[in-house]
């Protein structure tokens, strides 16, 4: 992947030590997704050669027992590329908004890389409750530990970025007073999917999808992000969010903004990001009676009952959106987004839907509608890309019938293994490359689209959310969206047999 522009600021990585400092070790994130991460990297051997990684967090732990516990989540790991890679992890037991412990945490850290080097370059990564992210940065940077002196220093924040449109700003603000845009890294765990990815190479290295990727062409845009899973623990914090905060403002418009943008000038970061500020810019904000119009929202059976949701919350657990781009290249197509929890399945899929064409030469019954070519993206599960055609059935007479090319990434590149999002986004972290983190702009800019809509769901007399039993697709409401436009939820690519 091409460097983007921040990396001309780097200092020289691979001569000094490079700190991993992940704040908030001992939560589920770190064992989860980021100590295999690291380790995945450590082992194909793209960390830095000289690469620490320092947990703290409030819990009680020595070096040993952190060890142990990011260990439980790495099943595979031999144990002697186990211990290698454990003899880089230590952790201490602190309060992370408490400077004068990091100072001192920061101090040792300093004293033993300049036994090695003159570099030491540091990634802070926040893997801490949002309400803690404005006092870590402080303390950050009253510790002393935000000085490029001698070395890089990046800060990584998770999401939620803000809860809405003027919290954001404020976090943003806060960010800034401390680090410079390119020392920031806003994570969205999509991005660093490999289909997702992929998207891009798609759309710009290859160039028949291009000249027809706009509104002569194409007739509509479905964008389906759908989980098997309730909220689990996770209620309290869902409870406030819904699935608006919680997957649209983030996940499902960095989609819509891959699929809506135009060709980068280049691959590097912010050419890319300009271009997916140019197409967020350009969602149409609903006004109320829009948000009455082209939003449906449902409550999964049940989620009452979860632990930390209140008895009457009118949270969303799915939702399903219409939306207009309105710029040339999209004027008039719809997007219909929707996602959901405790829906049938988990999958991501994108499915591009082209127009039917204009004039149709071969007999078909009246009541059969010829449609248009889809494209149809997955993401995840059995990731890869399926075009669906028309072709002529044998010996029959002028008879059609859809079928597809299909593109399997285990049968296209098998035997490599999809690397988890996080490797990929905590590697390009690494290296200075922010292409695949969101911006400040991109931030504000998806919250102004979803703010409208949140706020007009909390109007009184606003509609209830629809229920569903756990194990649909969502309510039957979420159908009522698109027949109003003579058009359905597509077939995904489970229904149509894809990958199977
Ligand atoms: C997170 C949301 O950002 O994404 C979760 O907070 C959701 O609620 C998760 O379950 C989905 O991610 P993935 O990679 O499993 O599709």
């Amino acid at each position: 992947m091409m460097t983007s522009g921040a990396n001309l600021l780097r200092h020289d990585d691979a001569s000094g030590m490079t700190v991993v400092v992940i704040m908030g070790a001992s939560g589920n994130l770190t064992r989860t997704k980021l100590a295999p991460a690291l380790f995945s990297l450590y082992r194909k051997g793209r960390l830095p050669d000289d690469v620490r990684v320092i947990g703290i967090a409030r819990d009680t732990m020595d070096h040993g027992q952190f060890r142990v516990l990011l260990r439980e989540s790495i099943a595979d790991a031999g144990d002697e590329e186990w211990e290698e890679f454990a003899g880089r992890l230590t952790y201490v037991s602190a309060d992370v908004t408490d400077s004068g412990t990091l100072k001192r945490v920061y101090q040792e850290i300093a004293k033993s890389a300049s036994e090695q080097s003159d570099t030491l370059n540091c990634l802070y990564y926040l893997a801490l409750a949002p309400g803690l992210y404005e006092p870590v940065i402080h303390a950050l940077s009253d510790a002393g530990m935000t000085d490029e002196a001698g070395g890089w220093r990046r800060i990584v924040i998770e999401k939620p970025f803000g809860s809405d449109l003027l919290t954001a700003q404020r976090l943003n603000r806060h960010v800034h007073t401390v680090f410079r845009e390119e020392q920031v890294y806003r994570i969205d765990h999509y991005l660093g999917k490999e289909t997702v990815q992929n998207l891009l190479v798609f759309r710009f290295a290859n160039s028949i999808f291009e000249p027809i990727w706009n509104r002569n062409y194409i007739d509509q845009v479905q964008i389906t992000v759908a989980e098997d899973v309730l909220v689990g623990e996770r209620g309290e914090y869902y409870d406030r969010s819904g699935v608006l905060k919680d997957m649209f403002q983030n996940h499902l418009l960095q989609l819509l903004a891959l699929i809506t943008m135009d060709p980068p000038y280049a691959f590097a970061a912010d050419a890319l990001r300009n271009e997916k500020v140019k197409a967020l810019s350009a969602v149409r904000r609903m006004s109320l009676r829009d948000v009455r119009e082209n939003v449906v929202i449902g409550q999964y059976d049940g989620y009452h009952f979860e632990p930390g949701v209140s008895p009457g919350s009118h949270t969303p657990t799915y939702a399903a959106l219409r939306l207009y781009v309105d710029n040339w290249r999209w004027h008039g197509v719809p997007f219909y987004l929707r996602s959901g929890k405790g829906l049938s399945r988990k999958t991501t899929e994108m499915i591009i839907q082209f127009r039917s064409p204009p004039h149709m030469l071969f007999p078909v019954p009246d009541d059969v509608e010829i449609p248009g070519n889809t494209l149809s993206i997955c993401v995840q599960p059995n990731e890869g890309m399926r075009l669906e055609f028309q072709s002529k059935v044998p010996d029959a007479d002028l008879e059609m019938k859809p079928v597809s090319l299909e593109f399997h990434y285990d049968e296209g590149f098998s035997g490599v293994e999809l690397p988890d999002a996080y490797e990929r986004l905590l590697l390009d972290a690494l290296e200075g490359d922010a292409s695949l983190f969101t911006r400040s702009d991109e931030i504000e800019l998806a919250w102004s689209i979803i703010d409208p809509i949140v706020h007009g769901l909390d109007l009184p007399g606003a509609p209830a959310p629809f229920r569903y039993l756990p194990g649909m697709d969502g309510p039957p409401n979420g159908e009522e969206l698109l027949r109003s436009d003579n058009r359905r939820w597509l077939p995904g690519c489970v229904e149509v047999g894809y990958g199977i």
